[in-house]
């Protein structure tokens, strides 16, 4: 194959036994017994057992971990007993017969291997080495798969993969810009895309009917598990669609995907779940369908109730709504634990229950309720003796929501490995803020499901978007757009988006609207997130090949980092004093690096 090895390791078995070959990669474990010296020698693929005989073959004691070697030798069964069940080579080793070290490396900053927990920032820091590691590598290979899966089935559909600009203007997918100064115009500056919206828009306008892009989107937020400033998405968006076009060309995605990463077929079509089902039934527009735990609505139970803490919520319109989390043994203190933590979460309490072998209730509140409220309760929620009841009287979202927080704490999957894909449907166009201004839910370029219901009661509106959700996690988002320039505009009025701000800021897109734009629809899967997810990694730095650090920097290359002055002054910027006055506090001339979080 090349100079340096004749086969990948992850290609040696049965029908390469007593051939002559060539192995390359990194050295990991070396051990010396009785004389005879064993490498653990990892490439790319895989790591197999080489085992050399410095009597006959020089260079072995010379070795230290990660020297990267090309070995000459035999393929051989392992002698009875010795086999390793946990290397997928395990049953074979090398005899080598020549040995020559590639290069070599200085001493490691870590181990090597998917046993050792390093700090992160350590990893970060030694990315290139970290990436070495074997569950890395088959993070980076199942990401590359999946892309290849997705590129493969909409190839497949006819879809274009047509690139747009990262140098743009301001996209209002609600979170904060990245910009980037201009040179040329001194003073004005680009934005990073946060997705490629309206460039996939105006490609419909184009004619393009059916765009894809496995696009890089920049969100100036806070980096969490599932978020990173720089991430990517699966963009799409085809013409003369609806919801079902959108869904049906997504599913098929999907399952090629899991396919090709999890070797499972994954059963279409995809369950749906209405925006406000699934508030009320998991207290989330993210539900985790890997377990039940369902939240029920138990006011009907307590319609007539002498209890005034539930009679006087359900007076003021409120709910009283209840999970069942099993049989749980909790002392009173964890008990009385969750009745802080409901507090914490915003809602006035929580009534905690223990079934007793009666059916009767072990709770504070038991004594001002009736046996014919508890046994109704009981049904409702499936109660057995010595199970635990969560109840939340308050307004109903808030109930949900308190208690939809208890069920993800609280519940388990059965299966580590499972997956289950949801729709969530019929998101509102709006949602208000705490300071009761409309927002757009998704964003303000998706269709109402009326134009009509819009005007009128815009914060009751409900729009063409949908969600994707997998193991309670958003994977990604879409909607039907606005095809028509009369009704962005009332969207942008309902925004509080003057007509000359609206002109100013999206006229160009405006006036493209006015040339006869197809309806259209589309969507945007977060790619990182579903290679973490079913690679079963928590985080989606485990898969991102270089992610940035809580704080948004790279320990390795220490980007951000400041700039000569001189490239600010041709860009006609300063940097203000009180920033100034920071960076000289933070000039610590010892390190080379900027703070870490
Ligand atoms: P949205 O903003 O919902 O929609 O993004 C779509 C998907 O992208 C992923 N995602 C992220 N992943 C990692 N880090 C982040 N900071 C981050 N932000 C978003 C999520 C999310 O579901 N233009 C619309 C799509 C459309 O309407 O077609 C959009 O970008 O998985």
């Amino acid at each position: 194959m090349s100079a340096y090895r004749s086969h990948f390791i992850d290609r040696l078995g049965e029908d390469e036994l007593g051939q002559n070959l060539k192995v390359a990669g990194w050295v990991g474990r070396i051990r010396d017994l009785g004389g005879i010296t064993f490498i653990d020698l990892r490439d790319g693929r895989g790591t197999v057992q080489v085992v050399v005989d410095p009597a006959r073959v020089s260079g072995a004691s010379d070795l230290r971990m990660e020297y990267c070697v090309s070995v000459e030798g035999v393929l051989r069964l392992r002698p009875e007993g010795t086999e390793n069940p946990d290397l997928a080579t395990g049953s074979y080793e090398v005899e080598a017969q020549s040995l020559q070290v590639l290069s070599r490396a200085a001493p490691l900053p870590f181990m090597i291997d998917d046993r050792s927990h390093s700090e992160e920032q350590v990893r970060l820091r030694h990315r290139y080495l970290d990436l070495r590691r074997p569950r890395m590598a088959a993070n980076l290979r199942a990401r590359s798969k999946g892309i290849s899966a997705i590129r493969r089935t909409l190839d497949q559909l006819g879809f274009l993969d047509v690139e747009t600009p990262t140098l743009v203007n301001s996209t209002p997918e609600g979170a904060r810009d990245f910009l980037v100064p201009s040179r040329l115009q001194p003073g004005h500056f680009y934005a990073l895309p946060q997705s490629p919206q309206l460039f996939k828009q105006l490609l419909m306008v184009a004619g393009v009917e059916r765009y894809y892009q496995i696009a890089r989107c920049y969100r100036d937020e806070d980096t969490r598990a599932d978020r990173q400033v720089e991430f990517t998405q699966l963009d799409l968006e085809g013409s003369f669609w609806e919801r079902e076009d959108v869904f049906s060309t997504i599913e098929q995605v999907m399952a090629a995907v899991v396919r090709d990463l999890r070797g499972t077929e994954l059963p279409l079509p995809l369950p749906r779940i209405t925006y406000q089902e699934s508030l009320a039934r998991y207290g989330t527009d993210k539900p985790d369908l890997r377990f039940g735990m369902e939240i029920a609505d138990l006011s009907g139970a307590f319609a007539e109730t002498g209890f005034r803490g539930f009679a006087g919520v359900l007076e003021s319109g409120g709910a009283v709504r209840g999970i069942n989390i099993g049989n749980r043994n909790f002392s009173r203190a964890r008990l009385d634990g969750l009745v802080e933590q409901t507090k914490q979460l915003g809602a006035a309490g929580l009534v905690w229950v223990v079934v007793k072998e009666s059916a009767g209730w072990r709770s504070p509140v038991a004594k001002f309720l009736q046996s014919s409220e508890i046994a109704q309760v009981n049904h409702r929620l499936g109660a057995q003796s010595g199970d635990v009841l969560l109840l939340v009287a308050d307004q109903a979202t808030l109930a949900s929501a308190v208690l939809g927080a208890f069920r993800l704490e609280l519940g388990r999957p059965d299966r580590h490995d499972e997956i289950r894909f949801v729709w969530v449907v019929d998101f509102p166009v709006f949602e208000t803020t705490d300071q009761g201004d409309l927002v757009p839910s998704h964003h303000p370029f998706t269709a109402p499901v009326s134009v009509q219901e819009m005007r009128h009661t815009p914060e009751k509106a409900v729009a063409q978007a949908y969600d994707l959700v997998l193991n309670g996690s958003e994977l990604g988002s879409g909607s039907v757009r606005i095809h028509d320039p009369e009704t962005q505009r009332t969207v942008f009025e309902i925004l509080g988006i003057s007509d000359e701000e609206a002109q100013s800021r999206f006229g160009w897109f405006l006036e493209a609207l006015g040339y006869g734009t197809p309806p259209h629809a589309g969507f945007a899967v977060g790619i990182d997130r579903l290679v973490a997810i079913l690679q079963n990694e928590t985080s989606i730095r485990e898969v991102i090949p270089f992610p940035k650090t809580q704080a948004g920097s790279d320990p390795m290359t220490t980007a951000p980092t400041r700039v000569a002055d001189i490239q600010l002054e041709e860009l006609g910027l300063d940097i203000n004093a009180e920033t100034k006055a920071a960076l000289s506090q933070d000039d610590d001339p010892d390190s080379s690096h900027p703070k870490s979080e």
